[in-house]
């Protein structure tokens, strides 16, 4: 493995990219079942954490385009080596981190699950989009969610900024959307119960203001009526109308007719029942 970088933070986990065969694999390392808060929060009990592998399973059994590929789950002791603090100080300089130093935190023997994924492209939050891009992208997603949706009964449950990444195709020169970070996700996979995490244990994650992400939370708790274990594809509406919204307020020329529509789009498509019925919308709307 050479050329490691720090990618992306979040309150669970640190996640690296690295070169080996050829390849960029990405790393997301997260610390499991401790009883030493990180981040300030809680660690995660493995039963939760491997939850993104398993649906990401699910997803990949199903053959469905736009969702991240988690190839492999290990779980590893021991303290962090040089290279990712070395990493992860740089990442630190030059973007600013939210999250603690794990090594100056966690104990010498401390267990980590690692996630290894493939690389899908930088997030929303760093892209300047144009309002053809920015349409493009929301009709892809709607699309991949709506097929997850017929496929294994999938919700994401968390599609905030952050959790979509964008890559160019090196054939066709397109944009395409990869939806990642499958933690608050539901799934049903064949012949066995679903696999859903239960968000009553996190009040927090409800508290949020300021940002219209933090009202969705609230949304798919009312829509679930605090039984996450459940179908209920009305959480994805929730979410591509969040999307919408982002969209409108951050493509290039913010007044742009694409910006208004968008911004419309994000109060009318919440009457819709699953991403199915929205993606038809869509393209009347969007055309
Ligand atoms: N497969 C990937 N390819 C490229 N970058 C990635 C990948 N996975 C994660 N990242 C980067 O790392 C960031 C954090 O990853 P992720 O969302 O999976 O972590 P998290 O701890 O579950 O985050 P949170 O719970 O705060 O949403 C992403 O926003 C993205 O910038
Ligand atoms: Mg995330």
């Amino acid at each position: 493995m050479k050329s490691i970088q720090k990618v992306g933070e979040g309150v669970f986990g640190e996640v690296f990219s690295a070169e080996g065969n050829g390849e960029r694999a990405v790393l997301k390392i997260i610390p499991v079942d401790g009883s030493t808060m990180i981040n300030s929060s809680p660690q995660k009990p493995i039963r939760e954490v491997i939850g993104e592998y398993l649906i990401s399973q699910t997803l990949k059994e199903s053959n469905l385009a736009g969702f991240c590929n988690v190839k492999a789950a290990s779980l590893c002791n021991g303290i962090y080596p040089k290279s990712l603090k070395t990493a992860w100080d740089k990442y630190a300089e030059t973007k600013e981190s939210e999250n603690d130093r794990p090594w100056e935190v966690l104990a010498k023997d401390q267990l980590y699950i690692v996630l290894q994924m493939e690389h899908c492209g930088q997030d929303l939050d760093s892209q300047q989009l144009n309002a053809t891009e920015a349409v493009y992208l929301l009709k892809q997603i709607a699309k991949n969610l709506a097929a997850a949706e017929s496929a294994c009964e999938f919700e994401h449950r968390d599609l905030h900024s952050g959790n979509v990444l964008v890559s160019r195709d090196a054939e066709t020169g397109q944009l395409e959307p990869t939806i990642i970070d499958f933690t608050l996700s539901r799934v049903k996979p064949k012949n066995e119960d679903a696999i859903y995490a239960d968000l009553e244990y996190d009040h927090e994650i409800f508290e949020g203001e300021g940002d219209p992400q933090f009202d969705v939370y609230r949304d798919m708790q009312n829509a679930l009526n605090r039984d996450w274990s459940i179908y209920q594809p009305k959480t994805s509406v929730y979410w591509i109308a969040f999307l919408a919204g982002w969209m409108g307020r951050n493509i290039a020329a913010g007044k742009s007719k694409t910006s208004r529509k968008l911004l419309d789009l994000r109060k009318t498509l919440r009457r819709y029942k699953n991403a199915n019925e929205i993606v038809d919308r869509l393209d009347i709307v969007l055309k």
